[in-house]
């Protein structure tokens, strides 16, 4: 079966550096954030710009719940953001105490629609959550206007966007923050759980560097009620090795994924945009198209992993089912759940897969007709 990703691949690709990177931690006896992180937080801040601070945290949900802790949201404080997303979005945004409120999509970039978010701004609304889908950078000039209006802070949720660009600027410095996740299948992805916070304030990072663990401070007194979400120094050292290689093999995806644009563009399907101002990070390829369960089940009969991403928008699962403001208003989300369809895409994809790909593709459209 050809995998819709392959962790595995990445390490096989760049296992020398890998193996002495995860024998230099096991070596040293420091487990948890030590040197690796803080090299980690500084070699992921300066590859996305100057004067950003980054920190390292457990995971990309409490990236998200901390970014909004830190910001001293919590009870009662609306935060707007899409129900087309991991249900992680969401979760963390309740971890954090706040109320989600969810926007709808805009169809081309099925990103957060801004005109969506000006609807559903009221008196509790404290901050806007966009997140970049699939690695599709979401319409930040527009997001950061409307917030600017409405005095509402804005955080870029990144997990699926590491190194996208628009205009030659990176995604995550738009917002004055942004969290990430590092989960293994995430293009730039651990062996285990990690995610990061950036910010561009030395104050807001350091209140993030003392709720990740227990709310201490230096004399390590727990000054504010605090988390326990610490990267380690194995995910930081493998981390440090991907991130030389990210540029690189998000290159990798984008090439894979104009070869399926120009196979698929006469065929009735709506594929991913990619756009000369921007660079996609194409963490996903996801399609539309009318019959996709017929679709995936003939990709999958021929070994290949088609997949859903996701098989529900989050309004549509049952935890969260009819009690998200906005659940009842969504329908370019709706539509699209009905029409999405996922296919292989990670760096390491051979030559003869993507082939394998695009003419079984094109074969099950032929035989339809
Ligand atoms: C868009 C998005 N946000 C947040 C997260 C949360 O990340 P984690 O699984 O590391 O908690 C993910 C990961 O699945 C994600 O895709």
């Amino acid at each position: 079966m050809i995998p819709f990703s392959d962790p595995s691949a990445s390490y096989h690709a760049h296992k020398s550096e890998m193996d002495q990177a995860i024998k230099r931690v096991l070596d040293s006896g420091w487990y948890v954030l030590s040197s690796e992180v803080d090299a980690f937080e500084k070699e992921f801040a300066s590859f996305h710009g100057k004067d950003l601070h980054a920190l390292g945290v457990g995971n990309g949900t409490d990236a998200i719940a901390l970014c909004l802790r830190g910001l001293d949201l919590g009870i009662g404080d609306e935060v707007i953001t899409t129900s087309h997303t991991a249900v992680a979005t969401v979760a963390g945004i309740e971890q954090a105490g706040c109320t989600p409120v969810f926007a709808d999509i805009d169809p081309h970039t099925r990103c957060i629609a801004p005109e969506s978010i000006d609807e559903r701004v009221t008196t509790k609304t404290r901050a806007i959550m966009p997140v970049h889908i699939y690695g599709q950078p979401a319409e930040m000039h527009r997001i950061l206007d409307i917030a600017n209006v409405h005095n509402l802070a804005v955080i870029e949720d990144c997990s699926q966007a590491h190194g996208a660009e628009i205009n030659g600027q990176k995604v995550g410095t738009f917002a004055d923050i942004s969290a990430y996740s590092c989960y293994p299948t995430k293009n730039l992805g651990g062996t285990g759980d990690g995610g990061v916070i950036l910010c561009r304030s030395e104050e807001f990072a350091e209140k993030i560097k003392s709720l990740r663990q227990y709310g201490w401070n230096e004399a390590r007194e727990s000054v504010s009620p605090g988390f326990n979400s610490r990267l380690d120094e194995l995910q930081a050292a493998i981390l440090r090795v991907k991130l030389q290689h990210l540029a690189d093999d998000n290159a990798k995806r984008r090439a894979i994924a104009l070869r399926y644009n120009e196979a698929f563009k006469d065929l009735p399907i709506t594929l991913p945009t990619l756009c000369e101002t921007e660079l996609h990070a194409m963490h996903l390829y996801v399609i539309e198209c009318d019959q996709r369960n017929e679709l995936m089940e003939y990709l999958r009969s021929d070994q290949i992993g088609a997949s859903l991403h996701y098989p529900k928008a989050v309004h549509q699962h049952s935890a969260y089912k009819n009690r998200i403001r906005g659940w009842d208003n969504l329908p370019v989300t709706d539509q699209f759940y009905q029409r999405n369809l996922t296919l292989p895409m990670y760096p390491e994809l051979s030559n003869d897969s993507v082939e394998n790909i695009i003419s079984t593709v094109q074969n099950w459209f032929q035989e339809e007709n």
